[in-house]
């Protein structure tokens, strides 16, 4: 389907694979294994630009449209999927900014992530995942200002980042509708980062907690309206969850060219694998997962593109592109046979890589519930 693509995104594409098979391959078996942090990688990568690459170009992002920064996320997930998540971070916490932010602090943000810097996330807690509406952080008026306490958790890149997009109760009495939105710096007296996950897969990225005791933040980094958080934490995540499918895919795409290469080659009872049937249609249906999920992504990318309303749409490319993961990584793990649960072949990493898909940004639970709840809805 490279057709579809511009001229523009087939060079991104093979720019990315370039550096995802020449840089970060080369060290992804050995950083999962070991858990060492690639912090080299990262910095080339923060130095490429990648990390704003689908921010305004009137802030200094790379200016690419939804479309275009899927198919960007999907390529970086082939070489690594917690690489290329970590890397997106950073948009997913300028959405709630380029939703309801004004121009001055969006500038101030971006031009803190254009000093090769990273942004995180702040929304779940250790009560408050599933039910985001939930939490417990508090954001109490001070004069002018506010005061931050409470404790996040599972925070992507929340030990890398220099600032924070973090959601707190203003009002705990108005449920959902006492959350608000507020930018963090992490050098602001208070803010600390506290234990690093260790994970089953996406190994090359960070999570951790991120703290905030009696954090003072001036009202000017307040995002949009106080009341507005829980609604602008649901925008943001409507509009990341296709990028969160993208990456899957990137792991799937993985996962089949690896087993296209290893039915060629590996012989049983004299002949390739290739030729059984069973190992065939392992490898059509894993095609048939792969580029479903990839072309449900772009053209839910392309109805954020377009303005068009995308939440049910982006609920599905997410689940159904991470349960296709998991499936398709799964398959190429027996394909491998004892190869493939051996560490000292790829297919058990992307394995452990696609699980979370299913498990963030949303769990496939809480996206049928997202989807049914607007089928549901729906009028014959
Ligand atoms: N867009 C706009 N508004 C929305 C909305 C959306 N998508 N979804 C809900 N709302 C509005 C509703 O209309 C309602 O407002 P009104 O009363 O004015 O109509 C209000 O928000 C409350 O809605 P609900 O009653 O549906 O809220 P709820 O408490 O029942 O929760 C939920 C709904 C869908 C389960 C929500 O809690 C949810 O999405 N949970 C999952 C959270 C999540 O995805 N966490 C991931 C964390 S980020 C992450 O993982 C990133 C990472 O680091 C990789």
């Amino acid at each position: 389907m490279d057709w579809m693509l511009t001229e523009e995104q087939k060079e991104l594409q093979q720019m990315i694979a370039k550096f995802g098979k020449n840089e970060v391959l080369k060290r992804a078996q050995e950083c999962d294994r070991t858990g060492e942090f690639p912090t080299d990688l990262y910095n080339k990568a923060l130095e490429m630009g990648l990390h704003m690459i689908d921010l305004p170009e009137k802030f200094g992002g790379g200016g690419f449209d939804p479309v275009t920064a899927v198919i960007v996320q999907e390529e970086l997930a082939k070489y690594d999927a917690g690489f290329s998540v970590s890397l997106f971070a950073s948009g997913l916490a300028a959405k709630p900014l380029l939703i309801a932010g004004t121009d001055r602090q969006i500038q101030m943000f971006t031009d803190i992530l254009a000093q090769g810097k990273m942004a995180a996330f702040c929304l779940t807690e250790p009560q408050a995942g599933s039910d985001a509406g939930a939490s417990q952080t508090a954001a109490v008026r001070d004069g002018g200002g506010y005061v931050l306490n409470g404790r996040k958790c599972f925070i992507t890149t929340g030990g890398m980042a220099d600032v924070y997009v973090v959601f707190a109760m203003t009002d705990k009495s108005k449920g959902v509708k006492g959350m608000s939105a507020f930018i963090v710096e992490r050098g602001a007296p208070g803010v600390s980062v506290g234990k690093e996950e260790d994970k089953m897969g996406i190994r090359l990225s960070n999570t951790t907690d991120v703290v905030f005791e009696d954090v003072r933040v001036p009202a000017e980094n307040l995002i949009g309206a106080e009341g507005e958080g829980f609604k602008l934490a649901m925008k943001t995540l409507d509009m990341a969850r296709p990028s969160c499918g993208a990456a899957a895919v990137g792991i799937c795409q993985a996962a089949i060219d690896l087993c296209r290469d290893y039915a060629l080659q590996r012989k049983t009872f004299g002949r390739p694998i290739a030729v059984n049937q069973a190992i065939q249609f392992k490898l059509a249906d894993m095609e048939i997962a792969t580029e479903t999920s990839r072309q449900y992504v772009r053209y839910v990318a392309g109805l954020i593109k377009a303005g068009k309303p995308h939440s049910t749409e982006a609920a599905v490319a997410k689940a159904y592109a991470s349960d296709s993961a998991v499936k398709v990584t799964q398959e190429a793990v027996q394909i491998f046979g004892g190869y493939g649960y051996s560490r000292e072949y790829p297919v058990e990493k992307l394995y452990r890589d696609a699980k979370i898909f299913q498990i963030f940004e949303g769990t496939n639970e809480i996206q049928r519930m997202v989807i049914a709840g607007n089928v549901l809805k729906q009028k014959a």
